[in-house]
């Protein structure tokens, strides 16, 4: 009687076991979805050339983590979708599914881990500096800082950063474009943004000026961000991003997106 009892128990908690099993295999994979769809939706906030802005020209979004997301979706054989919001509002985005995949030159933070998870790092710059042309000999030191206020966009590692200026004001706004319009109004004394980013608002204004002041000890490393638990789909970026670096291929998406910034001008 006793042995039974063991048995019937055994049997149970393996019928249990089955059954859990069962409901996990029901876990959507995001890769699977995707691939079904034949589309990958991408979001993405495209303030922030040379990684995505506007084509002046089209309209379109175009930018170096466009031609990454273009290489995604080839190698997945699917259409690609590109979906513009506020940086801010990217990540609920991908946790509510609006969207598959976050690609907007988005730093891999612990915090944001908490939510989604990340590719491989596929570039990394350092955080510079802009000002207004006028400013250039008032702001040259981070100690310059102190009394003015600083533009940073809302959401973003450059908004932590500022934070921790000592006695500067931070002015958190939602778009680069405005935030560069503040600037040129002088509304605000200087915007912190990757070194490209402020490189290219420089190159298109000639009233900004990029300071020599960097904060490269924080790192402005990118990754593409996927909700989380999708390792399917994340091995599947993975594996792009791995060949686009060793083709060397993301070097010549930014140069190329550089010069475009940089043709937009003329
Ligand atoms: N790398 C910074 C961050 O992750 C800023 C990214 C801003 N990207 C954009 N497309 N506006 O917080």
């Amino acid at each position: 009687m006793k042995k039974i009892t063991k048995v019937l128990a055994l049997v149970i908690i393996a019928l249990i076991g089955l059954v859990l099993s069962g409901c996990k295999q029901k876990d959507v994979n995001e890769l699977e979805v995707i691939k079904k769809r034949g589309k990958l939706i991408v979001g993405t906030s495209p303030d922030y050339p040379p990684y995505e802005f506007i084509d002046i020209d089209t309209g379109e979004v175009i930018g170096f983590d466009i031609e990454i997301a273009k290489e995604i979706a080839k190698d997945l054989g699917v259409e690609l979708e590109i979906k513009e919001m506020a940086f801010s509002g990217l990540l609920a985005a991908l946790t509510t599914g609006n969207v598959d995949i976050v690609l907007a030159g988005m730093t891999p933070t612990p915090e944001r881990q908490l939510s989604v998870d990340f590719s491989d790092i596929y570039y990394t710059a350092v955080q510079a500096l802009i000002v207004h042309k006028d400013n250039q000999d008032v702001i040259t030191s981070l100690a310059d800082l102190a009394g003015k206020t600083i533009g940073v966009q809302k959401g973003t590692i450059q908004a932590e950063i500022a934070a921790e200026i000592e006695g500067a004001t931070v002015r958190e706004l939602g778009k680069i474009t405005d935030l560069v319009m503040e600037l040129k109004f002088k509304n605000v004394d200087a915007l912190i943004v990757e070194l490209p980013v402020a490189e290219s608002y420089v190159a298109n204004n000639n009233d900004l000026f990029l300071t020599s002041i960097t904060f490269d000890e924080v790192d402005g490393g990118s990754a593409v961000a996927v909700k989380k638990n999708s390792p399917e789909l994340l091995a599947e970026i993975n594996k792009t991003l791995k060949r686009l670096m060793d083709e060397n291929l993301i070097d010549k998406f930014v140069t190329d997106a550089t010069n475009k910034v940089n043709a937009d001008e003329e």
